[in-house]
């Protein structure tokens, strides 16, 4: 693993060169996160004209550290910016974090490349520049002008677009949504997603990578080295610029080649890369994915107390590729016993919608101990004769004492203000919970998907060993 990389998510120091003493400033705001979020490093912040602030003692100048300095966090305007790093280079530094802008996104192409001329000088390895930082939530580093109290959880977030990517952080909070690590990519003139996979694939505190790309410059090297991720993990990526005018959009953002669509949909299906349409379909799938064990095969089962729901859950699975197939005999011998005589024993199983709320978890928990059944999706519409709140305490109970689920289980709750604080209490346990059917249905298709794409990824590059060896 690179010790480089490795700087930029557990450093044992970190230093901010433009540590700001103006609340509001970029330089305060990524010092303040620092020490907010409780890095327990040790911190340095940079600025010739302060002793102090936010109670640490303040350096005129990184050479006056008389330390060395893991990762350093630049926030100065763009043409001091080289300086820095022959001073970050004076104190062994091994990252810099370039939150800047001015470089090429607005022509400015010599500058940049000058500033990894001298980094890499140096042995540095250089973030950006044009960031809003960087999180790691195991080291309690938020290094970043973003909000504060970052979940901790198992999904990376690597975003090539600053704005947005402060914006989804904030929302993550709001959703409950754990994260590991939050990477702002910008111009990417050093570091890129290829060499964050890389470093992602074996940290053992993300499950599941997550990418808002723009475009990549060297799509080679990103698709051999996303198939090697994706055998391991799943690799969910949002491509901006799916159209023509989008992609004229992203030549002026960041100042990447967008490309042409169909190869991009193409290298991603190749590599096993999950390809998400929307931000909240990519949020979606990879919570999900954080919270569940692995999906090893076997049918999907649908347990619905509405057939309307059941319809639209198997439209969406059917148009992501899934096709329901009849459910395993044992568990429609086990849910016959229970279930009213007039009960659809298909797949959507119908519990119909006279089913209590015991009848209901009970439906679901006999398809997760089935051992024929590979994954569940539970549907439930509220109805006057169940409680949904009861419903969720219920099957948390159950998966506790099963000492977890067994296998994946999605679920959406459609419904009143219950459902709101049903779908929250099961997400805070670790049980995916969707306020629509679609929305479920999508997820689990997505988890589906996955494991289909990685079988063909691994016998694909085993065949290629056979014919190379
Ligand atoms: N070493 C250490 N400190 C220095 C140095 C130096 N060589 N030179 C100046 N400083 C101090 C300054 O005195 C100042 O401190 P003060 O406020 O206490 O006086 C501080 O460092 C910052 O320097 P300023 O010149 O005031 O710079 P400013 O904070 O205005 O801007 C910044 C710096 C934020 C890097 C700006 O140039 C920039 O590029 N902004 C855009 C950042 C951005 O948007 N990045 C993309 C993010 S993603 C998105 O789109 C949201």
């Amino acid at each position: 693993m690179s010790e480089s990389i490795e700087a930029l998510f557990r450093p044992r120091s970190v230093a901010v060169v433009g540590a700001s003493r103006q609340p509001g400033k970029i330089g305060y705001e990524i010092l303040a996160n620092i020490v907010r979020y409780g890095f327990k490093g040790k911190v340095y912040p940079i600025n010739p004209r302060a002793d102090r602030i936010l109670g640490l003692r303040a350096y005129p100048s990184l050479s006056s550290v008389k330390d060395s300095v893991d990762l350093v966090v630049v926030s100065v305007p763009a043409k001091y910016t080289v300086d820095v790093m022959d001073e970050a280079g004076e104190v062994g530094a091994k990252a810099a974090a370039v939150i800047a802008s001015g470089f090429k996104e607005v022509g400015n192409v010599e500058l940049e490349r000058e500033l990894v001329k001298r980094a890499r000088k140096h042995g540095i390895r250089v973030l950006g520049p044009n960031i809003f930082g960087v999180v790691y939530t195991p080291s309690r580093l938020n290094a970043s002008f973003g909000p504060t109290n970052v979940i901790p959880g198992q999904i990376a977030f690597i975003t090539q677009s600053g704005a947005l990517g402060i914006a989804l952080m904030g929302m993550t909070i709001v959703e409950r949504i754990g994260i590991s690590a939050i990477v702002s990519i910008g111009n990417k003139a050093d570091i890129d997603d290829s060499d964050l996979l890389q470093y992602f694939v074996d940290d053992p505190n993300t499950k599941v990578i997550l990418i808002y790309l723009e475009g990549v410059e060297d799509g080679k090297r990103f698709v051999s080295i996303a198939q090697e991720v994706t055998r391991k993990k799943p690799i969910i990526v949002i491509k901006a610029g799916r159209t023509e005018v989008g992609a004229k959009a992203v030549a002026s953002h960041t100042g990447s080649l967008a490309g042409n669509v169909v190869i991009y949909s193409t290298a991603f299906k190749q590599a096993g890369i999950l390809q998400a349409r929307t931000v909240e379909e990519a949020f979606d799938w990879a919570r999900a994915i954080s919270y569940l064990p692995e999906y090893k095969g076997g049918p999907l089962v649908v347990v619905t107390n509405g057939g309307g729901a059941g319809v639209l859950a198997t439209d969406t699975l059917a148009e992501s590729g899934v096709r329901l197939k009849a459910p395993p005999k044992s568990l429609v011998q086990e849910v016959r016993n229970f279930l009213p005589s007039f009960a659809s024993l298909g797949n959507p199983i119908d519990v119909t919608g006279m089913i209590s709320n015991e009848g209901y978890v009970r439906a679901l928990v006999a398809a997760l101990k089935n051992p024929d059944v590979g994954a569940v999706l539970g549907i439930y519409c509220q109805t006057a004769v169940t409680d949904p709140t009861v419903i969720a305490s219920m099957l948390i109970k159950e998966v506790k004492f099963m000492g977890g689920l067994p296998k994946p289980l999605v679920l959406t709750l459609i419904g009143g203000e219950e459902c709101y604080w049903a779908i929250t209490k099961l997400n805070a346990n670790g049980i995916p919970a969707y306020s629509m059917p679609e929305k479920a249905a999508s997820v689990m298709a997505a988890i589906i998907n996955y494991e289909r794409s990685r079988n063909a990824v691994c016998k694909r590059l085993e065949e290629l060993k056979a014919i190379y060896h």
